[in-house]
């Protein structure tokens, strides 16, 4: 049978691994897949350096829509980013027919709705594997392999960038900018990387798993997304002396009135297995009713980790282009019409525990005034550790953890904490999650 003919759009990080991939394991794809993967034509605005990495083996031109106007081209992958030109050519490719593979969670997160839809109409395939979680094949696993469950939550890290800048601080004391360069020079982080910093990738990507795990559409300017350029490296110390290790984790979890969807830096229990995911490495723990936990762990970002969940992308819509559209997975998981309209719950409604660090004058009757607040608003204290005043100093640093609370009432109580005299500087409070 002849080869499924694929264009490419964009052969930078995870093009030219897409392209590695499927050249030096093409005699095995083509076992797998049934036939021969080809990638036909490349476009690219640089094109002398996509001619260098391609070679002769296949057309490159600069315009992306020559590709797509290509009527031999079976499958475009669009691993361009970002929300602009990419949105329409990914457009213009399913309104011209053609399968689309794309690693661009953030169009997915903010136009998913969109896309799926045009593509449900057009009877194409929108594969997006290589958007969460870089190589693990973690949308699989959602949308098949748990598709027995009810999925209760997840909480993953899902953003290398940030959890390799975290490992590099804590274990070996480096600067903030100086692990951010280095993630940038391995091409880990985003063409924009305050996208990582700041979270707001783990948020496309936590998007992406609520839809697929709830069955509800993609809301990314709904989700809660808090980044790490606000941490200090005291809290990352109290945390371990606690026990705790903090990570920037991504959470989709079902309540009885709704769904949370955040992403924030987060307290996890330092025995857990995804307290210890260090360096670029991603992990995703779900939990569901009938399997119970089951953690997923591999590379979450970098050009051939990426490229192998593209490269499966085009393994399965090989299979399954010939199969009547009703009869495939659904994008999503959950058929159009069995999509539900549970609402994302605002943070005040989200619950969760809290590690708060108050810089507090070091007289008498300070904690008893804070704990008498935290009480008044019904919020258990879990823990309290004081750091030993040196000699002559005035203040000290007062950490409280607590017992899982509304996110509402830990609002209230900081704004009358805060107001004390007796409490000198900015309150820290960051969410600690159990995950057992
Ligand atoms: P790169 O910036 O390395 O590659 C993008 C390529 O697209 C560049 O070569 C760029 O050319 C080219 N390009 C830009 N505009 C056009 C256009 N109009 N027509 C044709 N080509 C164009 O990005 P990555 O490979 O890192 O990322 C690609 C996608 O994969 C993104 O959506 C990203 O979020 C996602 N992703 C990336 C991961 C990673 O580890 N890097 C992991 C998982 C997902 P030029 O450089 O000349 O502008
Ligand atoms: N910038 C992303 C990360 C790439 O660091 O995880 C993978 O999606």
């Amino acid at each position: 049978m002849k080869a499924i003919k694929v264009g490419l759009l964009g052969i930078g990080t995870v093009g030219s691994g897409t392209f590695q991939v499927l050249r030096r394991n093409q005699e095995e794809i083509r076992g797998r897949a049934g036939r021969g993967i080809e990638i036909a034509m490349v476009a690219d605005l640089d094109l002398a350096r996509a001619k260098s990495i391609a070679g002769d083996a296949c057309e490159v031109v600069d315009d992306a829509r020559k590709v797509i106007a290509n009527p031999e081209i079976d499958i475009v992958v669009e691993l361009i980013g970002g929300y602009g030109v990419a949105k329409t050519l990914v457009l213009e490719a399913i309104a011209a027919g053609k399968h689309v593979v794309t690693a661009n969670k953030a169009l997915l997160a903010v136009h998913g709705t969109e896309i799926f839809a045009a593509a449900h109409a057009k009877g194409v395939i929108v594969a997006f594997e290589a958007a969460v979680a870089g190589g693990i094949p973690i949308i699989k696993a959602l949308r098949e392999g748990l598709t027995a469950n009810r999925i209760e939550w997840i909480a993953g890290i899902i953003n290398g960038t940030t959890n390799f800048i975290l490992s590099e601080m804590r274990s070996k004391g480096l600067d903030f900018g100086v692990v951010l360069k280095e993630a940038q020079r391995l091409g880990y982080a985003e063409a924009d990387p305050t996208f990582d910093i700041e979270g707001v990738d783990a948020a496309h990507k936590a998007t992406i798993m609520s839809a697929i795990a709830f069955g509800i559409p993609v809301q990314f300017d709904k989700a809660h997304v808090e980044g790490i350029t606000k941490l200090q490296a005291a809290d990352i110390k109290y945390a371990e002396q606690l026990g705790y290790r903090i990570k920037l984790l991504g959470i989709a979890r079902r309540r009885e009135a709704g769904i949370e969807l955040r992403v924030h830096p987060t307290l996890i229990p330092a025995q857990r297995l995804i307290a210890n995911v260090e360096g670029a490495m991603n992990a995703v723990l779900v939990q569901a009713d009938a399997v119970g936990t089951t953690l997923y762990y591999g590379k979450g970002a970098g050009s051939e980790p990426t490229a192998s969940a593209v490269v499966a992308d085009l393994v399965d819509i090989t299979r399954l282009h010939t199969a009547d559209p009703e009869h495939r997975v659904p994008h999503l998981a959950f058929r159009p019409d069995a999509m539900s309209d549970t609402p994302i719950l605002p943070m005040a409604q989200v619950a969760t525990s809290f590690y708060l660090r108050l810089v507090v004058a070091d007289q008498a009757g300070v904690l008893s005034r804070i704990t008498t607040i935290l009480a008044e608003h019904d919020i258990s204290i879990d823990a309290v550790l004081q750091r030993e005043s040196g000699e002559g100093e005035k203040q000290t640093d007062l950490i409280i953890l607590t017992h899982e609370t509304l996110e509402g009432r830990m609002d209230k109580a900081l704004t009358q904490m805060q107001a004390l005299e007796t409490v000198l500087a900015p309150i820290v409070r960051i969410r600690k999650e159990e995950l057992a």
